[in-house]
Parts: C-alpha cells; sequence; structure tokens
C-alpha cells in the first residue's frame, strides 16, 4: 500500500478487502432479494463511498435513494438525542423491501429510528439493514435483521467514509484513528459533560 494517512494508528481493511466484501454483500442482496427489486437507501453522508462500491457489483434490479440523517456529534461520539431526518427518502417506500445502507452500525440509534419511519410513516414492506462495519458491542438498542461486511471491537474508525470532524471520507481504505487523536477527543467530551454539570448545578 502507497504512504498511510498520518491521521491513522493502523489499517483495518484495506481497499481490495473493502472490494472483495462488497462483491459479497451483493451476492447476498442478489440470493435474498432476486426478483423483489429492492430499494437502496443510503444513509449520508458516511456510507457514499461504501454505497458506491456495493451497487456495481448487485446483478439484481435495485433502485437507490438517499436520506441525510444527523446522529454523530463530529468527534468521537454518536448521540441518540441529538437525531434528525434531515432530508427523507423521495421514492414512494410502500411495500416496498428496503435495504438501509450506513457505514457502520455502533449504538444503533440510527438504523433503527430509520427503520421505525420507514415502516411506520412510509410504509415499507421490510427494512433490512447493511454497514460496511459493525460494531456489536456498543450496541444499545435492537436494529432486527442485518448484514455487516466487517465486525470489530470498540474501536474509533476513520476512512471510506467514516469521518473525523468531517474529514477522511475520501480515503480508499478503513483503520483505527491515532491513539494521541482519540486520546484528545475523550479529554475533550469528559471536559464538555463536566460543563454542562456545572451549568445544570447552577440553574
Ligand atoms: P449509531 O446510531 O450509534 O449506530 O451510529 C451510527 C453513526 O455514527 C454512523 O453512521 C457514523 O456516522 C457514526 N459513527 C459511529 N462510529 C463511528 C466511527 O468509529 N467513526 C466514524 N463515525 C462513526
Ligand atoms: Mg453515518
Amino acid at each position: 500500500m502507497a504512504k498511510i494517512d498520518p491521521h491513522f494508528e493502523k489499517v483495518l481493511f484495506d481497499h481490495k478487502q473493502i472490494v472483495a466484501a462488497c462483491r459479497k454483500a451483493a451476492k447476498w442482496i442478489d440470493t435474498k432479494y432476486k426478483g423483489k427489486r429492492p430499494l437502496l437507501v443510503s444513509i449520508l453522508k458516511g456510507s457514499i463511498p461504501f454505497t458506491a462500491e456495493l451497487i456495481k457489483h448487485i446483478t439484481t434490479d435495485v433502485e437507490l435513494d438517499f436520506i441525510v440523517y444527523s446522529s454523530y456529534l463530529g468527534g468521537i461520539a454518536s448521540s441518540n438525542k441529538k437525531i434528525k431526518i434531515i432530508t427523507h427518502i423521495k421514492v414512494d417506500a410502500k411495500g416496498r423491501d428496503v435495504i438501509l445502507l450506513d457505514d457502520v452500525i455502533d449504538t444503533g440509534w440510527t438504523i433503527h429510528n430509520l427503520k421505525k419511519s420507514l415502516l411506520e410513516i412510509k410504509k415499507a414492506k421490510s427494512v433490512c439493514a447493511m454497514c460496511l462495519v459493525d460494531k456489536p458491542q456498543k450496541r444499545e438498542v435492537d436494529i432486527g435483521e442485518y448484514y455487516s461486511c466487517f465486525t470489530i471491537g470498540n474501536e474509533f474508525l476513520i476512512g471510506f467514509g467514516l469521518d473525523y470532524h468531517e474529514l477522511l471520507r475520501n480515503i480508499p481504505y478503513v483503520g483505527v484513528l491515532k491513539n494521541e487523536l482519540f486520546q484528545k477527543e475523550v479529554e475533550l467530551a469528559k471536559a464538555k459533560a463536566e460543563k454542562k454539570i456545572k451549568i445544570n448545578k447552577k440553574k
């Protein structure tokens, strides 16, 4: 591999591994959804590189749409408290089999909430999630059936759609954020939490 980006502690999945995993995921879709014309719903912005690679290998008919959703606070934390659908799908999902595509499933709140909206508001027939990376140790809520290309522990990832303060989505591989940068974020999050506690005490 060419020189590794300096933000990376280590590379977990190189581009070749990602392409191979997307090919396998596409086969899974081909088999499970043959003749069903599923609607792929890609969650922006993190799932753009994953979606673009995945769809190249799908051979059954699929449609594609996007949701702009915000759950993530920009640093290392994702939160279920600040969730918001900014732009919903434009395609009619009524009675459709939907596959929700995301870069990573962490606490599960993003998938849980979007699934609920697609089933209850958009009246989809079924909703199954698919992600590039799964972090099952962090799960806080049930997300039902899903497919993941890779499974990892409790690490903060960057590259191939996964951002660090909106940067590094363009890197063609996935890896772990440098330890010193991660520690800085942990300190920042702690300081923010303490400040909040102090403000609440004053009220
Ligand atoms: P969840 O709702 O906690 O499952 O979080 C999912 C969202 O949090 C993802 O779509 C990402 O945008 C973000 N996220 C979670 N873990 C990471 C990570 O390790 N790196 C970058 N973004 C992450
Ligand atoms: Mg995301």
